[in-house]
């Protein structure tokens, strides 16, 4: 995948000073790539010689990913000066460069999506799949509500609901995609589904990094005491069993797929599921 994204970075030839280099630098900080990972997972269980073509669409996840980190950081939502394990875009540049830089992310994720060696109706299908839970009934919308209710207590449901659309919508469509890729559309609902579930797991992971220490995460931490989260809302130890609980539920689901999917999976499943206990 690093090869991929490096070999596709994003081209802004032109007099600004530093535009172009400020628009790849977050997806060359690195990240875990998780989303990308779970897409090529379900393509290698069901058809090896289809993984270098579904890298365009593993590509295109990570773009919306990381624009939804920047725009995340940004003063305006969750106002963070380390992401990655480096200044955030707004530190280095200025706010107008990260909004930017975020657009810019968002829109090539398409592009790339749209040239992807595909046939046309599956990438009409992905391009649909991920503009659907990436936006206003998706990420976006998650991210409204998680921002506009900071210092606004919500209920567990609600919370549950945030956390859905902010982080397990995008986790649940890379899991679909793949199956989409493959042609194995009967089983693209279940692995949305458990994608759901492996997205809210993730997310309350996430939570409870925010007690950790910034040179442990590389992002900022120690800033969701407003925010509504399973720790900020249950407690620490509440939120470590219900990830714990998830966590299981998903083990066990995982014996539900097929040999090969199974195996792929838990490849890469082995180091998230009990994250949160590392
Ligand atoms: C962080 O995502 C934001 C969430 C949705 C929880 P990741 O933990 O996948 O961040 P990177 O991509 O590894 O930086
Ligand atoms: C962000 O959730 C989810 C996104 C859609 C980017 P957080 O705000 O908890 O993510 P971090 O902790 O900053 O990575
Ligand atoms: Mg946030
Ligand atoms: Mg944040
Ligand atoms: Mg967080």
């Amino acid at each position: 995948m690093e090869e991929f994204i490096k070999k596709n970075l994003i081209k802004a030839k032109s007099f600004h000073p530093f535009f172009e280099k400020a628009l790849n630098e977050m997806l060359l900080a690195g990240g875990k790539r998780f989303r990308p990972n779970l897409l090529l997972s379900v393509v290698k269980a069901y058809n090896p010689l289809m993984v270098e073509n579904a890298k365009y669409a593993a590509f295109a996840l990570e773009l919306i990913h990381t624009y939804s980190l920047i725009h995340d950081d940004l003063p305006a939502m969750d106002n963070a000066s380390l992401r990655r394990g480096h200044p955030t875009l707004h530190t280095t540049y200025d706010e107008t460069t990260a909004i930017l830089v975020g657009d810019a992310l968002n829109t090539y994720a398409f592009e790339v999506l749209s040239s992807a060696p595909m046939h046309n109706d599956v990438k009409v299908e992905l391009i649909k799949i991920l503009s659907k839970n990436a936006g206003p009934s998706g990420m976006v919308l998650g991210q409204a509500i998680d921002c506009y209710f900071e210092n606004k207590k919500l209920t567990i449901e609600e919370l549950k609901f945030l956390h859905m659309n902010k982080t397990g919508k995008l986790i649940a469509a890379s899991l679909e995609m793949g199956a989409v890729i493959v042609n194995k559309t009967d089983l693209a609902r279940k692995l949305y589904d458990f994608g759901l579930k492996l997205g809210l797991l993730f997310q309350i992971q996430d939570d409870l990094l925010d007690l950790l220490d910034e040179n442990e995460t590389g992002k900022t931490t120690g800033v969701d005491d407003g925010k509504n989260t399973f720790v900020t809302l249950l407690g620490e130890k509440e939120a470590r069993q219900k990830a714990d609980r998830l966590a299981k539920e998903l083990e066990d689901e995982l014996e539900s797929f097929d040999e090969n999917l199974k195996n792929e999976l838990k490849k890469l499943l082995d180091n998230y599921l009990f994250r949160h206990k590392k």
